[in-house]
């Protein structure tokens, strides 16, 4: 599928759609519509419940989006933090050096150092898409927002690039809270925000998205993962380094076959799998889903290894929508020197040491993404999308037949018995039942409950369901539990 019909469904519906469209939108901003506001918020919750509340390792933080800059010295986000950039000498558009030579040569460039690649566009001839004018050396451009904190001049401080140099920097602080339990995962979902250089596709690059992460912090001499044995079989499409160099596609094999030998290996697959089941789980395509081992020259500046969970995106092919880095003790190391003080951990006979980090790191934006290519249908003269229910903006419809005859009285005092129960339902009385039903298959509703002439002598009501498009006649006493049946299936 193109991805620029998912953005033109996704604005009509209500989903997302770019930020202030009035003043001619904003790049790399998008506002979220009803619909795509209570989808994005399911995936944050399910996320949270899988990951936090159904982890036993795993607590929460929620973190300042401006933080002291020392953070982000101390990161190394100042110095690395940085893509490769390109300027038109004729029209001075800017572009990202590496995609454009991605988009000549159809192989990545990314990491590659800036005098490669002004060699490279110079050799290829490559030009300004936009006015055919030459294009200047390859330079190097922070991506971190900046900004002025309160009001005075030269008091300068970033909007946070990752939500992850919060969870570091109050490591010691959460290890005592935790009562010094090893391993520990923190985690974090919030905004992020990065200056990119040519945001594109959608919710794919956007210069404000949000971020589901969680470091995972584990003794690297007592680094056995306990629940090994259940992740060690499971099988995915992989994509290793070593195949990328011999030119091989991925392929259907364990997961755990593709992490070499290295402290922490078996909580690097038990976190890629945990997060390939969560996809799986609200419905992301599993066969669209592939996992491949970056190369040593795209790995961010703190990574021992990273592997990246990529989605296939129609059009715009194999995308990132999570990386799963191995930080090493690169984060707490860099905190400590700078800060002066000890990020460690001590072991039961009183040594001490300073934790290895995996960090599993979603794009909130990315995954919605990933859905709505995943649950997209049509069918016949339907349009739809085939979200599960655990996802889905809204659980249930409820419509009286006609406007009349006590029908919306009915239906109403059932919506808002549907309400009190905590289902998330809406109301529509508005145009034929035919149409009521389509609009709620476009945004994915699971189940429609009408409320007709038979229900004022029985008491039943009829659910529909989207994909078979199959009725069922249930007593309205029941409809509640009948639902909550499904939403456990
Ligand atoms: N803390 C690690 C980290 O930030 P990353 O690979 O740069 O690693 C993690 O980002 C995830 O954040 C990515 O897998 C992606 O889903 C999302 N992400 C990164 N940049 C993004 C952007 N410009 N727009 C939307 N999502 C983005």
């Amino acid at each position: 599928m193109d991805i620029r019909k998912i953005t033109d469904v996704a604005a009509k519906l209500g989903i997302a759609f770019p930020t202030a469209e009035v003043y001619g939108g904003y790049a790399g901003f998008y506002d979220w519509g009803p619909v795509g506001t209570e989808l994005k918020n399911n995936v944050k919750r399910s996320w949270w419940k899988e990951f936090v509340h159904a982890s036993h390792e795993v607590v929460g933080l929620d973190g300042s989006i401006i933080t002291n800059p020392e953070v982000w010295k101390a990161s190394g986000h100042v110095e690395h933090f940085h893509d490769p950039i390109t300027v038109c000498k004729k029209c001075g558009k800017r572009y990202r050096a590496d995609h454009l030579i991605e988009e000549a040569t159809g192989k990545s460039a990314e990491g590659k150092p800036p005098e490669e690649m002004s060699e490279a566009i110079r050799k290829l001839g490559v030009k300004c898409p936009e006015c055919g004018g030459e294009l200047g050396d390859v330079v190097l451009f922070n991506l971190m927002f900046s900004t002025q904190v309160g009001p005075y001049e030269g008091s300068l401080s970033y909007l946070r690039p990752e939500t992850a140099q919060l969870i570091f920097v109050n490591f010691p602080r959460l290890y005592q809270i935790a009562r010094k339990r090893m391993p520990l995962g923190i985690a974090q979902v919030g905004k992020a925000f990065r200056n990119e250089i040519s945001p594109r596709n959608f919710l794919f690059r956007l210069r404000e998205f949000e971020q589901m992460e969680i470091e995972f912090f584990f003794d690297p001499e007592d680094d056995k993962c306990p629940y090994y044995e259940k992740v060690k079989d499971y099988e995915a499409l992989v994509l290793t380094a070593e195949m990328q160099e011999r030119g091989e596609r991925e392929k259907a094999m364990k997961v755990s076959e593709a992490v070499p030998d290295i402290p922490g290996r078996e909580w690097v697959v038990y976190w890629i799998v945990r997060s390939l089941e969560w996809f799986e789980k609200i419905g992301v395509r599993k066969d669209l889903l592939r996992v491949r081992e970056q190369l040593p020259e795209e790995r961010a500046h703190y990574s021992e290894g990273t592997w990246d969970v990529e989605f296939y995106f129609g059009s715009m092919g194999w995308k990132e929508i999570e990386g799963i880095a191995h930080r090493g003790t690169y984060d707490l190391r860099r905190h400590s020197e700078h800060a002066g003080k000890p990020f460690e951990a001590v072991r039961s006979d009183g040594t001490k040491f300073t934790p290895m980090v995996v960090e599993p790191s979603w794009g909130v934006d990315r995954v919605v993404l990933a859905l709505l290519f995943s649950a997209y249908d049509e069918d016949g003269k339907r349009k739809l999308f085939r979200f599960r229910p655990a996802v889905a903006p809204y659980t249930v419809a409820v419509f009286p037949l006609v406007s009349k005859d006590g029908l919306p009285e009915k239906a109403w005092e059932l919506y808002m018995s549907l309400l009190d129960s905590g289902i998330n339902a809406v109301y529509d009385e508005k145009g034929s039942i035919g149409r009521r039903y389509r609009r709620q298959d476009e945004v994915g509703t699971p189940w429609c409950i009408t409320v007709d002439h038979q229900s004022l002598e029985d008491n039943t009501v009829t659910i529909r369901d989207r994909d078979s498009m199959e009725q069922v006649r249930v007593p309205a006493t029941e409809v509640v539990e009948w639902i909550r049946k499904r939403m456990k299936d």
